[in-house]
């Protein structure tokens, strides 16, 4: 393999440019060249493209975002737009690709292995967490300490004016971020897509909670069922107009700023066990890593979601949240 091709797909998420820095100095060290495609699988139609090589990506480790930029592909979901990615790619000279994305990419990804016979190893992009087949993806770690150090904040205005907050956080499908960002702020409830969520409950819970508790913040991921924080504030203070309820929707700030130390070398290693894995004859896998090993799952495998969340984190949520 002379040559590797690299795109960043989806979603950005803090870390992507540590994962690119990691395949470029990687596939430099043995020998090969790489190309880089702007905006994922839209700068592979367009032939968008740059050469990489070690110095392209200096002083990028510590930088959210994607020097190569990203985006969601509508033309890619079309026969047209993939062939002429996989044309590209031979014109090029392409041996092997990496993508770095989440469930969207690796999706893109099995339908270019269908038009084009060259390996691809995917890099889990995308701070949902919802692929199966690693502990993190990259970019979970930097959007739940961004989420914690905002809730932290609300939580000292919540506290002065005895308020309920409901913080609405990203994840349309996952309550990831929101599971983990939920423990780590001591939040009293969490409403998540993977669970029916009884508003009831949640509001005999408010009326329960001991008085001494002056705030209360709820976390609500953006995929729940009630349709977002706003939806549940507003159900919260028609069946208690006692309550002083406000919302905070965090959005994108959860996506951007410099990426964790342990992003950065989780990034790292994904990125170089990418190009190894190339060169050792790997094909169609996402590299993970599960309990500190480095970890391969076939696509198909690990663009399926992730439908429970851990009982063990629920119930723990309860107790402490007492
Ligand atoms: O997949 C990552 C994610 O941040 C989701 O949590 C969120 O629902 C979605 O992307 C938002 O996408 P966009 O920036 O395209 O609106």
């Amino acid at each position: 393999m002379k040559k590797i091709g690299i795109i960043t797909s989806g979603g950005d998420s803090p870390g992507m440019n540590a994962c690119l820095r990691a395949v470029v100095r990687a596939a430099v060290h043995f020998n090969m060249e790489v190309t880089g495609f702007y905006k994922g699988y839209e700068g592979l139609i367009d032939n968008d493209y740059v050469n990489l090589n070690t110095t392209s990506v200096s002083g990028i480790i510590q930088r959210g975002g994607t020097i190569l930029k990203t985006a969601r592909s509508k033309r890619f979901f079309t026969d047209e737009g993939q062939n002429k990615a996989a044309q590209h790619l031979k014109d090029h000279g392409i041996g092997g690709f990496v993508v770095i994305g989440g469930d969207g990419s690796f999706k893109g990804a099995i339908e270019l292995s269908k038009k084009i016979d060259i390996p691809i190893i995917g890099c889990p992009g995308t701070i949902d967490n919802d692929l199966i087949g690693t502990d993190f993806t990259i970019g979970y770690d930097t959007a739940i300490n961004t989420v914690v150090e905002a809730v932290d904040k609300i939580r000292d205005t919540a506290e002065s004016h005895d308020r309920i907050f409901v913080i609405e956080v990203m994840g349309r499908d996952a309550g990831l971020i929101a599971i983990r960002s939920a423990i780590a702020s001591g939040a009293e409830a969490l409403l998540v897509p993977e669970m029916k969520n009884d508003i009831e409950v949640l509001i005999g819970k408010i009326k329960n909670w001991r008085t001494s508790k002056s705030s209360k913040i709820v976390i609500v991921a953006e995929g729940e069922q009630y349709g977002g924080a706003y939806k549940v504030a507003e159900l919260i203070k028609k069946e208690s107009p006692e309550f002083d309820v406000r919302v905070t929707v965090l959005g994108h700030i959860q996506r951007g700023g410099n990426p964790t130390c342990m992003e950065r070398v989780n990034a790292s290693l994904m990125g170089y066990n990418a190009v190894i894995a190339l060169r050792n004859g790997r094909r169609n896998d996402m590299v993970g890593i599960i309990n500190n090993k480095i970890t391969f799952t076939p696509f198909e495998k690990s663009v399926k979601h992730i439908e429970q969340l851990d009982r063990n984190l629920l119930n723990m949520i309860e107790v402490l949240s007492s």
